[in-house]
């Protein structure tokens, strides 16, 4: 961050994600929209904090990373590197980054703990707790014993019971109530606000904030038995992120707090409006001044998840389409606060109709014209008389939807923001059409003709490229260097209605097409092909977290490998490289804290090889004292809780829960015979 100025500031967080899985891009969604939020504010003149991160602890980690064949340090160092590239990818100009693992955010999450303890000395006590968790959605269910289902994923939840620190969330019913009444905005948008009031006045249940069933975690303070429960963990990034320490001796960017808005998805507003400014009351710290809540992006009306198989992903759009297509289509497309749809065909509509055929070919045109007619220079503002009709008409147009863009972006409605954009590019193409500069520059030339008609589409066009920046940053800005303009367009500010854009007399650079046209059918194409090379990687290598291919696993290492896509050939050559031997379980024993882990000592001929397989659920040690099975022998090692694994040994998957059942011999086979 820049050293503290004299502007207005302004802080704005994504939630921290998960670091289990790749974002696609309904995750990346919320992100892609507070990079508009904060290109807009910075463009009002703001200093902006903008913070995102990565969520590295709980349950739903540790088992990622079991299933994985890594530890879950390897598995979140490996994973958040792939949220980095993205945002990166996708110009998302955030100016923190948070991890729940580094040291500087433990520090603040059991000093919370403890300024809690000493200003509010009640808030914090040791119950026994018992009830269903859904370790998916990290989300209690119900507070009691009997089976149910996560409201969320719909899965199984899991049963939890055990001694846990509790936070007393009842006793702050009442202050939440009158924080609500006293905020009207508190949370955005208003439906989801009376949903969340309602849940408060329906009486709040003290909440379960340490776990002593996970090792993945941050140690509770003075009680190293218990970590802490991931939300409580999570939710304190937005204050470690910026610097908070303990209240007292914090970092010089923690004068951003309290933010101006924490942005989420509609499934977690519950944690952010009602348990995040609890934690903060409890611990006397100023509370976010508001809560805004956007809608899920459905595929096939259905919440895009990984866990469902439903994605798309950002990547293989914007190497196709370019950044600002994939931004513009969601701000477009989905109101803000209600779910919605996307399709990869709507996706490339847009794209040729709106930024090909729209923007881009409206810039292309008026460019030409001023390359053509005037010599390339734009018109000097006090030359050109734009008093009179039509020109006064388009300018005060002009001026009129910028008013109603700001609002439009002030009150998170950037589907309507971009639509009025999208109508002044057609009163621009409009107006062309009706006082024709082509007509005026056949002799007898109207040299001053020509020079009102460009300069005020020049004009309008300079206004829509400001208007539409936040939302289009690499388009725009081409636009605006092509128009002779210099500097970032971010610096340029949007709130100056009245004021002309352009700086008169510049030269305008070479007209360059911005958004070329594309064959819907073959971007399609595309566009699905790389996405698939995402879901099945192996057919090329992309930076991914891997996931093992259903049907087929194995219950060693690397349950991640690589998989050809379904149908694929390999060649006997590939095949080969495979070296599968028989091999002889010597011992086994459980791995300490890895409750899926076994060490597994295997005899594979000329050696004794230590595996480590993740099949402790479904085999006892002495199930596999004696037993024959198959070992990849010629696989790289790797380490797994601090423990080397050297081969795996392979297992049919069965079931959707992926049960391995170890593959064996019925016949005598000696140990370290290869199989071909
Ligand atoms: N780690 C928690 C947040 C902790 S914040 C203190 C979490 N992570 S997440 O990775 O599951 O979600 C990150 C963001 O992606 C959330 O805003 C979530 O709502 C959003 N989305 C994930 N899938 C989504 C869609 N299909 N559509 C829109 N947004 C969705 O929750």
């Amino acid at each position: 961050m820049d050293k503290p100025s004299d502007k207005k500031k302004f802080y704005l967080t994504t939630p921290i994600y998960y670091a289990n899985s790749r974002p696609h891009v309904g995750s990346a969604y919320t992100t892609i929209v507070c990079d508009v939020i904060a290109r807009y504010k910075r463009m009002c003149g703001y200093e902006v904090a903008y913070l995102t991160g990565t969520d590295e602890h709980g349950v739903n980690i540790e088992r990622a990373a079991e299933k994985a064949g890594v530890s879950p340090a390897e598995l979140v160092e490996r994973n958040q590197k792939i949220f980095v590239e993205l945002w990166k990818l996708l110009g998302i100009q955030y100016t923190h980054f948070i991890r729940t693992t580094s040291p500087q955010h433990a520090r603040a999450v059991q000093n919370l703990v403890r300024r809690t303890r000493r200003h509010s000395p009640d808030a914090i006590y040791k119950g026994k707790y018992e009830g269903r968790y859904c370790i998916y959605d990290n989300l209690y269910v119900s507070d009691t014993p009997e089976p149910a289902d996560c409201p969320t994923c719909g899965r199984p939840a899991e049963l939890v019971s055990e001694e846990n620190y509790f936070f007393r969330l009842s006793a702050y019913q009442k202050p939440l109530l009158e924080l609500y009444a006293k905020n009207p905005q508190f949370v955005h948008p208003d439906f989801r606000f009376n949903e969340v009031k309602s849940f408060v006045e329906s009486g709040l249940r003290d909440l379960s904030i340490s776990r002593k069933s996970i090792k993945w975690g941050i140690p509770w303070p003075d009680d190293e038995e218990h970590v802490f429960y991931v939300w409580y963990d999570a939710l304190t990034s937005y204050i470690s992120g910026i610097g908070f320490v303990d209240g007292e001796h914090d970092g010089p960017d923690f004068r951003f707090w309290p933010a101006d808005i924490h942005a989420m998805g509609k499934e977690i507003i519950r944690f952010h409006a009602v348990y995040w400014p609890a934690f903060l009351m409890a611990a006397h710290i100023a509370l976010p001044k508001q809560i805004v809540a956007h809608g899920w992006l459905l595929f096939e009306q259905e919440k895009m998840s990984k866990s469902k198989g439903n994605v798309a992903y950002p990547e293989p759009i914007v190497k196709v389409l370019g950044n600002d297509a994939l931004r513009y289509y969601l701000l477009r497309e989905v109101v803000f606060g209600q779910d919605g749809n996307f399709s990869r065909d709507a996706l490339l509509t847009r794209y040729n109709a709106d930024l090909a055929n729209g923007l881009g070919n409206l810039a292309s045109r008026i460019l030409s014209m001023i390359s053509q007619y005037l010599d390339g220079q734009i018109p000097d503002s006090n030359s050109v008389n734009v008093s009179g009709e039509p020109y006064h008409s388009l300018l005060r147009a002009s001026q009129e939807i910028s008013a109603f863009v700001h609002t439009r972006f002030q009150n998170f409605d950037f589907s309507r923001a971009l639509e009025s954009i999208w109508s002044l590019i057609g009163q621009v193409d409009s107006f062309l059409s009706v006082v024709k500069p082509w007509d005026l520059a056949v002799p007898p030339v109207s040299r001053e003709g020509l020079q009102c008609v460009l300069y005020t589409a020049a004009e309008v066009l300079g206004q829509i490229v400001v208007l539409a920046h936040p939302v289009l940053p690499d388009a725009t800005q081409v636009i605006w260097e092509q128009l002779g303009q210099t500097g970032p367009l971010q610096h340029e500010q949007i709130e100056e209605l009245s004021r002309p854009r352009l700086r008169s007399r510049r030269r305008i650079a070479r007209p360059q097409p911005i958004f070329p046209r594309l064959e819907k059918a073959e971007a399609s194409e595309r566009i699905a092909k790389m996405e698939d090379e995402i879901r099945n990687p192996g057919t090329t290598p992309p930076a991914t977290a891997g996931t093992p291919s259903p049907g087929a696993t194995t219950a060693g290492g690397a349950a991640a490998a690589a998989a050809p896509a379904p149908g694929a050939k390999i060649s006997i050559e590939d095949f080969a490289k495979v070296e599968m031997r028989v091999g002889i379980v010597k011992s086994a024993e459980k791995v300490a804290g890895a409750d899926r882990l076994l060490k597994v000592m295997v005899d594979i001929g000329d050696e004794v090889r230590q595996v480590l397989a993740g099949i402790a659920q479904y085999y006892t040690p002495e199930d596999l004292i004696g037993r024959k099975v198959v070992v990849v022998a010629n696989l790289a090692p790797r380490k797994m809780r601090g423990q080397e694994s050297n081969g795996m040994i392979v297992a049919a998957s069965v079931g959707p829960e992926g049960r391995p059942v170890l593959c064996t011999f019925t016949e005598d086979v000696p140990a370290g015979a290869k199989l071909k």
